[in-house]
């Protein structure tokens, strides 16, 4: 037979539970929102391939040998730029599709561009934009600097940190020369050798690999102290191969941003495959080689607690 005090301790555990059933739980913390995608896009983004990123007509018109698709910027922009974020910055701007897209978006771009031939071409991109956009066109963005409006300088990436403060910029996205590829033959299709005009500060024009290496991480550097803290840097590079030796331009680059204080937070591939129609037996019979169809979106970040 339960004696009196196991009925108490019975008695006492019931009510505990039907008072602990009675609380109301405490309501969620709204979690904090890095953009703006919904769960669709969000997914989509995140598939580790883009595949479907392609150039629109009068994009593959715009006479520059390395041009990306603005849609690529687009999926960047919405992807990692912050929701109160505004200037966007590419130091190799070329023919200003990083602008142009973030200006479509409503944002701020920054660039800096060696050569005056594609400075020409992305002027006349953004002021295309701004004259057909009408309504839809920017912006209340602006400038760390308070102006409004993207730019583009006409001057050496060296020399960022004469237009970019510290810790003022979003988010960046760049493609920097691939070493001195360009003015190599094309052996994956055989297409005419196109490069960027060789200027004595193109770091195109660098012969030797490792100083290539150095002078992009200088740069990069440069970015790296311009980002505000907890900032991209989306680094759109390709691997290359000379003869026999194959440069793995993605990890090599990946690995002394880590140097400068990045985090290598992920890989993104670009999948270009559908551009490439005319591909050929690399290497065959005698020696086996690889048809490169693809480039690396490298994901760096600025830590939160950078100083
Ligand atoms: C891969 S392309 C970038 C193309 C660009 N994303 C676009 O969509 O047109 C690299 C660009 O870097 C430029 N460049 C090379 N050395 C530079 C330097 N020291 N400073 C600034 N731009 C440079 C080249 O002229 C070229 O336009």
């Amino acid at each position: 037979m339960p004696s009196s005090k196991q009925e108490a301790a019975k008695h006492d555990s019931a009510n505990r539970k039907s008072t602990k059933t009675k609380q109301p739980k405490p309501a969620r913390k709204p979690r904090k929102h890095c953009n703006a995608l919904d769960g669709r896009q969000w997914i989509k983004n995140s598939i580790s391939v883009w595949s479907d990123v392609r150039k629109q007509t009068g994009e593959t018109k715009l006479g520059h040998p390395a041009s990306f698709p603005e849609m690529l910027v687009e999926r960047l922009i919405e992807t990692f730029l912050p929701l109160d974020g505004e200037s966007v910055l590419d130091p190799f701007a070329g023919s200003g599709s990083t602008l142009v897209a973030a200006e479509r978006a409503g944002k701020c771009g920054i660039g800096l561009e060696i050569s005056p031939e594609y400075v020409e071409t992305a002027n006349a991109r953004l002021l295309a934009l701004r004259e057909d956009g009408g309504e839809e066109t920017p912006t209340d963005a602006k400038q760390p600097d308070g102006s409004s409006g993207s730019v583009v300088h006409c001057d050496s990436a060296t020399n960022l940190l004469t237009y970019v403060s510290p810790d003022s910029i979003d988010l960046c996205i760049t493609s920097p020369p691939y070493w001195n590829i360009l003015n190599q033959r094309r052996t994956a299709d055989m297409k005419a050798v196109r490069h960027y005009g060789n200027r004595p500060d193109d770091l195109g024009v660098i012969e030797d690999y490792e100083e290539f290496l150095t002078a992009t991480t200088k740069v990069l550097a440069d970015v790296f102290t311009g980002l505000k803290p907890g900032a991209y840097c989306c680094v759109i590079v390709m691997d290359l191969r000379k003869k026999n030796r194959f440069f793995p331009l993605h990890s090599d680059l990946a690995t002394r941003l880590v140097d400068v204080g990045y985090v290598l937070d992920d890989l993104i591939i670009w999948n270009r495959q559908a551009e490439y129609n005319n591909l050929r037996p690399l290497g065959y019979p005698s020696v086996f080689r690889v048809n490169k169809v693809h480039e690396y979106i490298v994901l760096m970040q600025k830590p939160r607690d950078a100083k």
